[in-house]
């Protein structure tokens, strides 16, 4: 009879007092006393203490077990007011090991903040049981789920990008893959979806969204990973403000939905100038100590950024695409601001020139960037052009999104906000590693399963590769 119980689920004892369930979960804790022994079981719902009398004494903490047993009405001092389910407890009658598990390598108790790195990212799979991590990682998922609804009620058609293309251009170096047909030749991953989103304003999509990730070979920081999360988003046939309005408004009601708060209600917009004069940099956190303290949010825009710089010659991505000294801050995708169209194609006063670029910020972090683009192929060209690309260079690197920008391509907008980073902050963590189920170290291994690693002779071969520095990579 027993063996056709449905599973219950410890949340749902509450409302089952004097009945016989069946509960599947792992052992969060057990105490044992003489003949009696506590366990507290934990599964998706949450805890709920089971106990055995000469039963249980074999389990051991975090194993798999199912128990059959009645739930009881605890008398009301007996009630527990730390657990949701403190007023009942389970009496097992039969239980069973599903998976016993031995001592565990890392302790479960307390946010785990207090472990090193390297045992935690190894044991991820224990890491993330823990409540801290279980709640950010369910936080994620229901602020996607916010997103995507929003999203979808707005008209936009959610499209997948391809993951192994070409150069992206995002000022970071690319990850390269070697092609097995074409042995010789490479894929780089993207950086960002940013050509094929334009592209898919070209086929008429006018609205397009995905919730996608981007892998960048830059230097590793807290809040910055090879691979991370973004929204991407394009609009066809809109300005500035309303990418920033629709942008605002998303934003808002995702936060809102997973219980974040606040600062501003109309996000404050602050030029790049005025920013540096104020508060020293382009990202900044607006919030007094207290507002730190309440745990709020606050997101502002920032505009007006030089479309151009000088280049960095200790940043090899910059001196790749500077080949005239000037590189783009942002985008090279972007339009400059409208009245500075004129010397952008003149290629004069390339300093002032304003881009049509939006940043987001909140708490101090860059949380998103987005621009109106250069849909007029002479303009994108010409900024090409003011980094010192020859027509040929020119050709081989953007010659199919010109090609596009001839055969009606509406003018359109769009933006990236960085997930990872906006999880975080609503998380009130400070490393985008809390927001990821298996994030790399920060030497950039991944988590339990070790990667980068060597490859097979054949492996190799077969891709017409050869390693010449073993030595040196395999250190690495
Ligand atoms: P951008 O390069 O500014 O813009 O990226 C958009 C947002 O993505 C986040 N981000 C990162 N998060 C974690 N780790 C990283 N390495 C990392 N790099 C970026 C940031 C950033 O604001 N194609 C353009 C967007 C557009 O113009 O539409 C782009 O990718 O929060």
């Amino acid at each position: 009879m027993t063996k056709n119980l449905s599973r219950t689920l410890a949340a749902q004892t509450l409302d089952l007092v004097a009945q016989q369930v069946k509960l599947q979960g792992w052992v969060q804790t057990k105490r044992d006393h003489g003949k009696v022994t506590f366990i507290d079981l934990r599964d998706r719902s949450g805890l709920v203490q089971c106990v055995g009398v000469d039963q249980l004494q074999d389990v051991a903490v975090e194993s798999v077990i199912e128990i059959i047993g009645t739930v009881k009405a605890r008398p009301a001092k007996m009630v527990n007011q730390d657990l949701a389910t403190g007023a009942v407890e389970v009496k097992v009658e039969q239980y069973q090991v599903l998976n016993l598990a031995q001592e565990l390598p890392i302790t479960l108790t307390g946010d785990g903040k207090d472990i090193g790195e390297q045992p935690r990212l190894k044991y991820r799979y224990l890491d993330l049981r823990r409540n801290r991590m279980q709640k950010i990682l369910k936080m994620r998922s229901a602020f996607n789920r916010a997103i995507r609804e929003y999203l979808y009620q707005q008209d936009f058609v959610e499209i997948e990008t391809p993951m192994l293309t070409r150069s992206t251009k995002e000022g970071a170096r690319d990850f390269i893959v070697p092609s097995r047909f074409q042995p010789g030749k490479f894929y780089a991953l993207p950086q960002s979806p940013q050509q094929y989103k334009q592209l898919l304003m070209t086929a008429g999509f006018e609205r397009y969204f995905q919730i996608t990730r981007c892998i960048r070979d830059e230097d590793l920081r807290a809040d910055r990973g090879f691979e991370f999360t973004q929204l991407d988003l394009e609009m066809s046939f809109v300005d500035k403000p309303q990418v920033m309005n629709m942008v605002e408004s998303l934003v808002k009601t995702a936060v809102k939905a997973v219980g974040g708060q606040l600062r501003d209600q109309t996000f404050p917009v602050v030029d790049y100038d005025q920013a540096l004069n104020k508060y020293g940099a382009d990202k900044f956190d607006l919030r007094t100590d207290q507002e730190k303290k309440q745990g709020l949010l606050a997101f502002a825009w920032v505009v007006k950024f030089p479309f151009f710089k000088k280049v960095d010659t200790s940043d090899a991505a910059e001196v790749r695409d500077g080949k005239s000294g000037w590189t783009f801050t942002h985008n090279p995708f972007s339009n400059p601001e409208p009245e500075f169209i004129k010397d952008h194609l003149a290629g004069k006063n390339i300093d002032k020139i304003i881009t049509d670029q939006y940043d987001l910020v909140c708490n101090g972090y860059e949380v998103g960037g987005g621009s109106i683009r250069a849909h007029r192929p002479e303009i994108l060209k010409q900024t090409f052009k003011i980094m010192g690309y020859s027509d040929q260079e020119i050709e081989t690197s953007i010659g199919h999104m010109l090609e596009a920008f001839k055969l009606g391509t509406p003018p359109h907008g769009g933006i990236a906000l960085g997930l990872d980073r906006l999880v975080m902050v609503l998380a009130q963590e400070t490393s985008v590693k809390e927001t990821i189920a298996f994030p790399m170290t920060s030497t950039g291994r991944t988590a339990v399963m070790t990667a980068p690693s060597k490859v097979s002779q054949e492996q190799l071969a077969e891709l017409g590769l050869q390693v010449i520095d073993t030595e040196k990579s395999s250190s690495a």
